[in-house]
């Protein structure tokens, strides 16, 4: 047994095991089974969309390059992603083809930040037939992907007038997302498409495995059918270059027992939230990243932003680390990030040395309440000293 305090873990503690016997028991442990089905009706129920209108992935990833497929990115557009995201966003945006093009993020959800879109478009793009380009390279501007950080969603409706605007389609990254609200409304009812991860380090996960969403049911179609070699008979006929995207019936089956615990697993994540904020937040020496005013965060993870710039994050990570509780670094922005240096510069100015300043803390859904009572006093010890 581990006896670390982790950051994510899952929590399998339901009809796990029962599921994946049953994988084993009938042979459906490939891409076609019966859990597929099942499981991609339950997110839809959960994210408030009516059946068939999610499709499940290998991955988070694979679901977003799908789904820039389904919205109709081409090769060679530029496509809008916040420089504070998981480095898959833009990657996925690459494996279409594509060239990311990183827009600022907000200073306190640290989601995209709407104003600084929009001073991006007005001042490089131009319109022409409906569409929007680059006013240097003259690259169709073609999907703009807000992301849900922490669990936390990003301000859609602003996002929304900017697309509408500028007629550049939408897809959420809402990988960290399922739980989340937007105002009130749940993932799908956002009437956006979008997708999920179920990483194992996710709020939920299947292993491995993702799910595109949309209430549009051609772009669900579009990528069920991608997903699937573009397969369109049984005597092997593909109509078009397609890929082996499928999620399987074992992850399926995983993600399904743990999507019967969501609401127990979400309605824990946000006590281990309260829990950091009742204890922490009076600190002068960080931030806590909370609810934005236009939604409820899922609290997919807690983090930390150190006030002081001098601060050294790695001395608070090691005392942490002596007491075997794991808090780390989170992600760098994609713009210093080594495949993306080059991409069409912007300022980013709100982010400065983000990654020295936030500090991720155990949010594991089989968090203790004696651990995360250990969790914050060894951070309290450690700002006292
Ligand atoms: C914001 C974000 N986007 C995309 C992904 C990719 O998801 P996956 O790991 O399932 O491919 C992740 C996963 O960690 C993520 O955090």
């Amino acid at each position: 047994m581990n006896d670390w305090i982790d950051i994510s873990i899952p929590k399998l503690g339901g009809n796990e095991i029962k599921y994946l016997k049953d994988c084993i028991n009938s042979n459906f442990v490939s891409s076609i089974g019966p859990f597929i089905n099942q499981f991609e009706s339950l997110v839809a129920k959960e994210i408030g969309l009516s059946n068939q209108k999610t499709v499940a992935t290998s991955s988070g990833t694979t679901a977003i390059q799908l789904g820039l497929h389904s919205i109709g990115v081409k090769q060679n557009d530029i496509v809008i992603v916040p420089t504070y995201t998981f480095i898959a966003t833009a990657n996925a945006v690459s494996h279409v083809g594509a060239n990311p093009w990183f827009v600022d993020v907000e200073s306190s959800q640290l989601t995209i930040d709407p104003i600084k879109l929009l001073n991006q478009l007005e001042k490089n793009s131009f319109q022409e037939n409906g569409s929007t380009y680059h006013k240097d390279t003259k690259q169709r501007i073609s999907c703009i992907i807000p992301v849900y950080v922490f669990g936390c969603p990003p301000n859609i409706d602003l996002i929304k007038k900017i697309s509408e605007e500028y007629n550049i389609p939408i897809l959420l990254d809402s990988a960290c997302g399922i739980g989340s609200k937007y105002k009130n409304l749940k993932l799908g009812q956002t009437n956006l498409p979008g997708i999920i991860s179920f990483n194992g380090n996710k709020t939920i996960t299947s292993g491995a495995g993702g799910i595109f969403y949309s209430n549009e049911i051609d772009k669900v179609d579009k990528v069920r059918h991608l997903s699937t070699t573009a397969k369109c008979s049984g005597k092997y006929d593909h109509d078009e270059i397609g890929y082996n995207f499928r999620m399987s019936n074992i992850q399926a089956a995983l993600g399904l027992a743990q999507l019967e615990q969501l609401d127990q697993i979400i309605d824990k994540k946000r006590t281990i939230h309260n829990n950091y904020l009742k204890e922490l937040s009076d600190s002068n020496k960080f931030n806590f990243i909370v609810d934005p005013s236009w939604g409820l965060s899922s609290h997919w993870l807690n983090a930390i932003f150190l006030k002081n710039e001098n601060e050294n994050l790695d001395n608070l990570i090691q005392q942490l680390r002596r007491f075997k509780i794991r808090a780390n670094y989170f992600w760098k922005p994609l713009h210093l990030q080594q495949p993306y240096r080059n991409n069409l510069k912007v300022d980013f100015d709100s982010l400065g040395d983000i990654q020295n300043r936030i500090l991720v803390l155990p949010s594991s859904a089989n968090l203790s309440s004696n651990d995360q009572i250990k969790v914050i006093e060894v951070i309290k010890s450690y700002f006292k000293s």
